[in-house]
């Protein structure tokens, strides 16, 4: 796609953000099938991204929205989100950001601490309604991804841990204002061996067994999101197997009758369509490698720099033979690094550079640190 389009990149201002809306539309489309062979629903965490176009196509593909701010459930009702599609969690969650979602009357406030379902409960009080919640339990299940992206192990603070559901329930039966409807979970991100998956499965379904044994029944399951992408070839892997992740979730989840499956996938849907075109500025002499100075830098992609993530760094002008470089940003920062001994061809002043698999997670953790611009994006 990038090659092709070579003319129409080089004419913009760099550093920008490139997003393919076909491979965005054909990558909808598959989960969108998939999802319904089985009935599930899938909401699109906007946290991965949330620029006006992207957020057109999900909302066509039918999808609901996932949300961890009031001004995502904001953003997301806005862009044409019906509110009864809208789920919030988030662990500090603010009182005017449960306030405006209890008066947009969202589908689920997925709740993650005793504390917060009590003022959660005042809240709603004080409007006169009943707020619909599910609990985001910690399911205790490793997955086996980067530290800071890891979110259902005891240790993290997300979500209610097993231990405490007896007294949550015990408080739930003394608040008038909130409604139990389901169960929620979500235990990180980019995981890429599905057996991680089903692990979940099973934690689930043991939940699901205890509910039942407390004569408790859940309206809906929500298995967060969390399947990851193929940073290292993204052109063998532009669309994720949706057909696998659901259909391992309807192979090990047990879904008791009337129940609703639903998912929060964010990466997976758009990680592939978004790339990152910057400009060489310089190239200087290392004592090992060469640097290749890029005028973009973490300000618009901090993922490296964050959780060392690995990007596909390619060389979209030069057809010379190959070299080693250091590849870093402008920023005043020696993290500031997309990768170090990257090979590609002999780099020059003025060659336009593309970091892939950018559209999750990319331009949303910009920042502007050093008073840097924000970057644009252009959509082909
Ligand atoms: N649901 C909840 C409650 C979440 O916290 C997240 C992501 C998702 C759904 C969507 O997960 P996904 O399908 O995108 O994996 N900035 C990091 C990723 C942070 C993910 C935070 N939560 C990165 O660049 O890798």
């Amino acid at each position: 796609m990038l090659k092709d389009n070579l003319q129409e990149l080089q004419q913009q201002e760099t550093p920008f953000y490139v997003y393919d809306l076909n491979l965005l539309r054909q990558t909808l489309q598959l989960a969108a099938t998939e999802a319904a062979k089985y009935n599930y629903h899938v909401h699109y965490a906007l946290k991965a991204n949330a620029n006006a176009p992207i957020l057109a196509e999900v909302l066509k593909a039918g999808f609901g929205a996932d949300c961890v701010s009031g001004n995502e459930v904001k953003r997301a009702i806005e862009s044409g989100f019906t509110p009864g599609n809208v789920v919030f969690a988030g662990v500090g969650k603010s009182d005017a950001e449960i306030n405006y979602a209890l008066d947009q009357d969202i589908f689920c406030f997925n709740c993650e601490s005793s504390h917060e379902l009590e003022v959660l409960n005042e809240l709603a009080a004080a409007k006169g309604k009943k707020a619909r919640i599910a609990l985001r339990i910690n399911p205790n299940v490793n997955a086996n991804t980067h530290k800071y992206i890891t979110t259902g192990l005891e240790e993290n603070k997300f979500g209610i841990n097993a231990w405490e559901l007896e007294s949550v329930l015990q408080q739930l039966s003394q608040l008038k204002n909130i409604q139990l409807i389901g169960i929620h979970f979500h235990i990180g991100s980019q995981i890429t061996d599905l057996t991680v998956f089903k692990n979940l499965c099973t934690r689930v379904n043991e939940f699901q067994e205890w509910f039942v044994a407390h004569n408790i029944t859940l309206e809906h399951i929500n298995v967060g999101g969390g399947l990851g992408v193929d940073y290292y070839t993204p052109d063998a892997n532009l669309i994720p197997d949706f057909a696998a992740y659901f259909g391992l979730f309807s192979q090990f989840l047990e879904v008791r009758p009337g129940q609703q499956v639903h998912f929060e996938l964010g990466r997976s849907l758009v990680a592939q369509c978004g790339t990152l075109i910057s400009k060489v500025l310089y190239i200087k002499k290392g004592i090992t490698t060469n640097f290749a100075i890029l005028d973009a830098g973490m300000t618009e992609l901090i993922r490296p720099a964050l959780y060392q993530s690995y990007h596909e760094i390619e060389n979209l002008t030069s057809q010379k033979p190959e070299e080693k470089y250091d590849v870093v940003g402008p920023i005043c920062e020696s993290s500031d690094c997309f990768r170090k001994a990257v090979i590609l061809p002999e780099t020059s002043r003025g060659d336009l550079i593309a970091i892939r698999t950018a559209g999750a997670y990319g331009e949303v953790m910009a920042s502007a640190y050093n008073l840097r611009d924000k970057a644009t994006a252009i959509y082909v």
